[in-house]
């Protein structure tokens, strides 16, 4: 026997992601005529999704003495496998244990990921579906939304406290004969639950947004065709076309602070797409570019740009230690570039923001982190006076910095032929190589001095007192 099968076509609705669960009353009490309308109702009511992981997943689980799952969440994700499986479907007969069922579906409907929307959309013909209500409300607290489709009025009340609220979308009794009359309100009633966002704007700057969005295509069986421009201005549209593989694009060349709107259309030879659309505003334009130079150990010299004097009112400049120091602030003229921050702390990561006031209002502002360098050394350190002989030592020190020109000596100096006279102050420069010297004459007790000789000038020096000794008086 072949069995003749025939491909529903619609126009695909690529709107949705969630699991739609269909729970088929397959019990002897359906008549064969009406099971098969259920399954074509089933058929029709699907066909515009896109099946499959990321899109609508799809499963049937039937009714009958003992549950059976006629295909699971994962199986079909094309709808040519969907509607075959559905129309191969053979009723169980038997009783109406539609508790069993929906422990079934339960454990269906909640082993998969808990963000997705889910749907159980009971199909019966209402005759004794026996002790639902507690399942059912399981299944509610477990974010399940529940629907149901029944031929027969008789078991209306067991069926209203069923379903998920609002009843007049989530609840139908009808004639199996005219069953298709619902099919549009209950899919209407499903996509509410299951719509996704399927055009998102992910990145948006004041010249650039990225829109992104659930493939749909194969490479090979299309291309996307994106079209923006900005809105309530008639321009002509910005259209470019991307490659069948693509999920993302990025608009370049946007105004600032400008709302437009962007479609994205699939097009396929193997199906009809609905085009999905955004609207978007780009971020008012601020610093573009912030930078950090001439960082020391307590300044930090921040830039930024591109400088807009007829959109910008002012500039400030917020830092602070990062993440918990206190932050300070400096307000600067529409014409300033650049600042140095002083009377910071050494080593320490700061967080500087440039923010632009615009004229109109609005304020955009860019963040850096910066690091102040460690405290520097002290140019010297480790002086030593070794005595060497009478009225001598050797003056020996540690520097500590690259690029110094040189070290200035200072002593006091004993004329070895005038004890009583007072000692004079001597100098001496010694080249930037220089580690230690022999000083002659000291006097008893003098301060001995070096300091680092900078091309500015002379920095802070140590100094030493030289040690009296006693034969020199002698
Ligand atoms: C998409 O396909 C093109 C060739 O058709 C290939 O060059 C490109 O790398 C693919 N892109 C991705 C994201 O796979
Ligand atoms: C974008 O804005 C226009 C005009 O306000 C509106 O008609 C349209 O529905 C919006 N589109 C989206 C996807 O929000
Ligand atoms: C700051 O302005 C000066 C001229 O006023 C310009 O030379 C410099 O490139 C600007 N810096 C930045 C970061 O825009």
């Amino acid at each position: 026997m072949t069995v003749l099968f025939s491909l529903v076509f619609c126009k695909a609705l690529n709107c949705c992601e969630g699991d739609v669960l269909l729970l088929l009353d397959s019990s002897g009490s359906v008549a064969n005529r009406e099971f098969s309308r259920f399954l074509h109702f089933a058929t029709i009511l699907l066909c515009p999704f896109s099946l499959g992981r990321g899109h609508v997943r799809v499963g049937l689980l039937q009714v009958g003495t003992n549950p059976n799952l006629e295909f699971g969440l994962d199986v079909h994700n094309n709808q040519e496998s969907l509607q075959k499986a559905l129309q191969s479907v053979s009723q169980l007969q038997g009783d109406t244990n539609t508790k069993a069922a929906l422990r079934v579906a339960q454990g269906l409907l909640t082993e998969t990921d808990e963000n997705m929307p889910k749907v159980l959309l009971w199909l019966t013909d209402g005759v004794e579906p026996g002790d639902v209500g507690g399942v059912m409300a399981e299944l509610k607290v477990q974010g399940v939304s529940v629907l149901a489709v029944s031929t027969v009025h008789g078991n209306y009340q067991v069926l209203q406290r069923a379903v998920t609220p609002p009843l007049e979308s989530h609840l139908y009794s009808v004639d199996i004969d005219d069953i298709d009359i619902i099919t549009e309100d209950l899919r209407e009633a499903i996509i509410k639950i299951i719509r996704a966002e399927r055009l998102r704007v992910v990145d948006l700057t004041s010249h650039s947004a990225v829109l992104q969005w659930r493939p749909v295509l194969k490479v090979d069986s299309g291309y996307y065709e994106i079209s923006y421009n900005s809105l309530g201005k008639a321009g002509p549209e910005t259209k470019r076309t991307l490659s069948g593989n693509s999920s993302w694009v990025e608009l370049t060349n946007l105004q600032p602070d400008t709302t437009y709107t962007a479609a994205l259309h699939p097009e396929s030879n193997q199906r009809l797409f609905n085009t999905l659309s955004v609207n978007f505003t780009t971020h008012v334009l601020g610093p573009t570019v912030v930078s950090v130079s001439d960082s020391g150990s307590r300044q930090i010299r921040v830039s930024w740009g591109p400088l807009q004097p007829a959109e910008v009112q002012r500039y400030t400049v917020e830092y602070g230690a990062f993440p918990s120091g206190e932050v300070l602030t400096v307000t600067l003229p529409s014409q300033q570039n650049s600042t140095l921050l002083t009377g910071l702390q050494p080593g320490t990561q700061y967080l500087v923001t440039v923010s632009a006031l615009h004229r109109n209002g609005k304020e955009r502002a860019m963040s850096v982190r910066a690091c102040t360098q460690e405290a520097a050394l002290p140019a010297l350190s480790d002086l030593h006076l070794i005595p060497v002989e009478h009225q001598e030592v050797q003056v020996v020190w540690q520097a500590n910095q690259e690029g110094l020109k040189g070290y200035w000596l200072s002593w006091e100096r004993q004329n070895p032929h005038t004890y009583t006279s007072k000692p004079s102050i001597s100098s001496l420069y010694l080249p930037a190589s220089s580690r230690s010297t022999r000083l002659k004459h000291l006097a008893p007790s003098s301060r001995v001095c070096v300091s680092p000789v900078y091309s500015s000038g002379r920095g802070e020096g140590l100094c030493c007192t030289a040690e009296r000794h006693t034969d020199w008086l002698s």
